[in-house]
């Protein structure tokens, strides 16, 4: 709960609004002056009195409740006490009554959000660039869902270009059944960058051809293709299903073919088409933009002129409250462009689109070139990541059983987490070494404080049992106060589209908890004091549990 808003909102000064309050509200260094406290000298000159006699007066007239139990006035300060033990008992009660389900609100209910993400493309390699579209779309998913909205997943295939003409003729001249059905997306990539490579003119002729086939319906070419297609999509599951994520639609750049000639005539029935050298564009230049093209020379449909379509489908399809493209940074004036065009064509929802942009994953050895078949492979990524987990966590602990299923946990976690941890505008270098480091900022550190309060409460036979008036010290009170806040975070991360800030807060509660974990004890403390700490065990593992789940990552019971 956001006290100082509480607090603002309770105080009326004349020409003063609460918002100007909300923000001159201070945390005191040292609690014996309150828990919140207003300076009043900034008032002095507008009400014409001392602060001391403000703070006075502002004291006589603030009424105390069960939320804020103490007000008083000293040296020109008004100082605020929180009630601990009530709050404490309320917060405590609702995480255990809610279990899992603490936090989770029906704010969005009866809104849709669709949220295209991860994207990736037909037979090309699935590489660490996609690892954050995936991720954070894959986070957003779940807390729009976490906060009572219906969300849709849409993955926006890249399944439609000139690339398809040139694996076919590749396919065609090199390749075999067997050996594709056997090495799937790799044996296709293989195909291509083999093309890129080594094709001469009368290659990229038959390509060109193919290309055509597909595009005409042809019966083989297009078989060839929904084939490579399925191997594709057989092959990214297998990943999304480690990562946790799903999608509800497939709908890719194909699925548009036949709706993009609406968008066209709309567009010139509108008066918004031009041509320039041939092509067909929308001049943006009015707006600071270069234009954005709709139709080539030879009539070919562009990039942007699917994803009008896809819009306008997605619009008439789910009636979006919001429609998210989470898509990486260089992609910023595609955006803008595509989104102003829908403005201009007095499309009013055109405001509900919003691009999520994100920074650049790269390798602590700087290898990303996607060219020349130069890819780190995401799956390689995953993989050598649970690799690593299994040697951490045997290290910390060798007795551990079910180490391979722990490691898989883990290692997943540190991939997911590794790229959720930053603003995501961020670029990020990724580091195994950081990512699994058990101090730190990491889900390594936050999963390993799940298994001690697990450990905790497993050594106790007691039901939890919430003492009625006991007044929380210092170290529990500060993770009863970041328990409060979790649905504030959840709201502001839904708000922002930054999963970071559930990240951040489980590391935030883990550390809180921690340094009570080191400084009183909890088994051997006896009554209600006893009785408390349990129930704060409990109530934190609950809430790290859930923020952990919403970035899809796992919690192991023991490690
Ligand atoms: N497939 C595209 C790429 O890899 C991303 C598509 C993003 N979504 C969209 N509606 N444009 O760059």
């Amino acid at each position: 709960m956001d006290y100082k808003k509480y607090i603002a909102e309770r105080i009326n000064i004349d020409g003063v609004g609460s918002d100007e309050i909300y923000s001159l509200i201070v945390t005191p260094p040292n609690s014996e002056m309150g828990d919140f406290a207003l300076p009043c000298f900034k008032f002095s000159k507008i009400l014409r009195k001392s602060p001391a006699i403000i703070a006075e007066e502002l004291k006589a007239k603030y009424v105390t409740d069960d939320i804020i139990s103490e007000v008083a006035a000293v040296s020109g300060y008004l100082n605020f006490g929180v009630n601990k033990a009530g709050l404490a008992k309320s917060i405590l009660s609702e995480i255990l009554g809610k279990g899992k389900n603490y936090g989770k609100s029906e704010v969005g209910s009866g809104k849709t959000v669709c949220i295209d993400y991860s994207s990736v493309n037909i037979a090309k390699p699935f590489h660490i660039g996609h690892l954050s579209t995936t991720v954070i779309g894959g986070a957003l998913y779940k807390l729009y869902k976490y906060l009572g909205y219906n969300v849709v997943g849409i993955n926006h295939l890249g399944d439609y270009g000139t690339q398809f003409g040139k694996l076919i003729c590749a396919y065609k001249h090199w390749g075999n059944k067997e050996e594709v059905e056997k090495g799937g997306i790799h044996a296709i990539n293989d195909l291509y960058v083999r093309f890129n490579n080594e094709a001469d003119e009368q290659m990229e002729s038959e390509a060109r051809e193919y290309f055509r086939l597909i595009e005409s319906g042809d019966k083989e070419a297009n078989e060839i293709f929904e084939w490579f297609k399925s191997l594709t999509l057989k092959y990214v599951r297998t990943i999304y299903d480690k990562l946790g994520v799903t999608f509800d639609s497939y709908a890719g750049e194909r699925f548009y073919t036949d709706k993009m000639q609406p968008v066209v005539d709309e567009l010139k029935e509108k008066k918004l088409l031009k041509e320039s050298n041939g092509a067909q564009i929308v001049d943006l230049e009015p707006y600071g933009m270069p234009p954005c093209l709709i139709l080539r020379s030879d009539g070919a449909s562009l990039y942007a002129t699917r994803d009008l379509a896809a819009a306008i489908y997605r619009k008439n399809t789910y009636d979006f409250y919001k429609c998210l493209y989470v898509v990486a940074y260089q992609q910023n004036l595609h955006f803008k462009q595509f989104f102003k065009v829908l403005e201009l064509m007095g499309k009013p929802w055109a405001n509900d689109l919003v691009h999520v942009a994100y920074g650049m994953v790269s390798l602590e050895d700087g290898a990303m070139s996607t060219r020349k078949g130069k890819v780190v492979w995401l799956e390689d990524v995953i993989n050598k990541c649970v690799e690593k987990a299994f040697t951490v966590v045997s290290e910390k602990n060798p007795d551990l059983e079910n180490k391979k299923a722990i490691a898989e946990k883990v290692g997943i976690g540190a991939v997911i987490f590794g790229a959720l941890y930053n603003n995501k505008i961020k670029d990020i270098v990724f580091s195994y070494d950081r990512v699994l480091s058990f101090e730190g900022e990491t889900s390594v550190y936050v999963q390993y404080t799940c298994a001690r309060a697990n450990s905790v409460l497993l050594k106790n036979d007691r039901k939890a049992n919430i003492p009625d008036n006991y007044k929380p010290n210092v170290q529990e009170f500060e993770v009863i106060k970041e328990l409060a806040s979790f649905a504030d975070v959840l709201k502001e991360a839904a708000e922002k589209y930054e999963p970071c800030y559930i990240a951040r807060y489980a590391v935030d509660l883990a550390q809180k908890f921690n340094k009570f974990y080191f400084d009183c004890k909890i088994l051997t403390a006896e009554g209600e004091a006893k009785d408390f700490r349990l129930a704060l065990t409990e109530a934190t593992l609950y809430t790290l549990k859930s923020a952990l789940s919403i970035l899809g990552i796992g919690v192991p019971d023991k490690m």
